[in-house]
């Protein structure tokens, strides 16, 4: 494992996207043999998909041969909804770069069949051979996509109940708690660690204590916080 800190958030950005840049380079991705790049919503990637537009707009990189697989998406929420994972991604990076359609890929939140939809998830994700590289964030409570604190390393793609916190975190972009879905889709553990490499971005300090617990705390799928809640009930979602 490697670990970079950096002073600012924009600088951690542009390392995270010289990153990326780099490895789809160095693959050499053409028709027959895509690049499968696995990609996070949320707060943390926003100034990451701003520095790879920039870069695909001025010529240094395309996404013509690299397949997106997306990491989760709420249960419930139709791909049109501004606050469904698939919306954000269109909105944040899709329509940003130079990628198909045909070759950006999320989880449906509303498969009437939800455990078939997590299936189909692993499935396409085997079929594509693996993924190349997992960009993640991670969240207060130390959950990546929608793991929670208590998931299984050997999870694999599912439907999980998030965390009251995590719906309280994220309710900052819904008009109130209430509308913030009770499940969502989640690639599991197992899925994630398959991947041959992972990035993962923490910025912000009310991530402190999960990347802390995430670096030197002992190897538990409880995840950090539930064992110092009285540090984790006092973090502050960010506006
Ligand atoms: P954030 O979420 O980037 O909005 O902080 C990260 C996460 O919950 O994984």
């Amino acid at each position: 494992m490697q670990l970079h800190s950096f002073s600012h958030q924009h600088e951690a950005a542009r390392a995270v996207a010289e990153l990326i840049v780099s490895r789809i380079k160095a693959f050499g991705p053409n028709m027959n043999r895509p690049f499968v790049l696995c990609l996070p919503t949320g707060s943390t990637p926003v100034p990451v998909y701003r520095e790879l537009a920039l870069m695909c707009m001025n010529g240094v990189i395309s996404f013509e041969f690299v397949i997106t697989i997306n990491l989760d998406e709420y249960f419930g929420l139709p791909a049109d909804h501004p606050q469904s994972y698939a919306y954000f991604m269109e909105q944040e990076f899709f329509s940003k770069v130079d990628i198909p359609p045909s070759q950006t890929h999320l989880l449906s939140g509303i498969n009437p069949d939800p455990e078939f939809e997590c299936a189909r998830y692993e499935a396409l994700i085997e079929k594509l051979g693996g993924i190349h590289l997992l960009f993640a964030g991670i969240g207060a409570n130390g959950h990546v996509a929608f793991n929670e604190p208590g998931s299984s390393f050997g999870s694999r793609t599912r439907v999980v109940a998030l965390d009251e916190d995590t719906r309280r975190v994220n309710a900052r972009f819904f008009a109130s708690v209430d509308e913030v879905p009770t499940h969502a889709l989640s690639m599991g553990l197992g899925t994630i660690l398959d991947a041959r490499e992972i990035i993962v971005l923490a910025t912000g300090a009310s991530k402190r204590h999960g990347v802390q617990e995430a670096i030197e705390g002992p190897l538990t799928h409880l995840a950090s916080l539930n064992a110092y809640p009285h540090k984790y009930h006092t973090l502050t979602p960010s506006p």
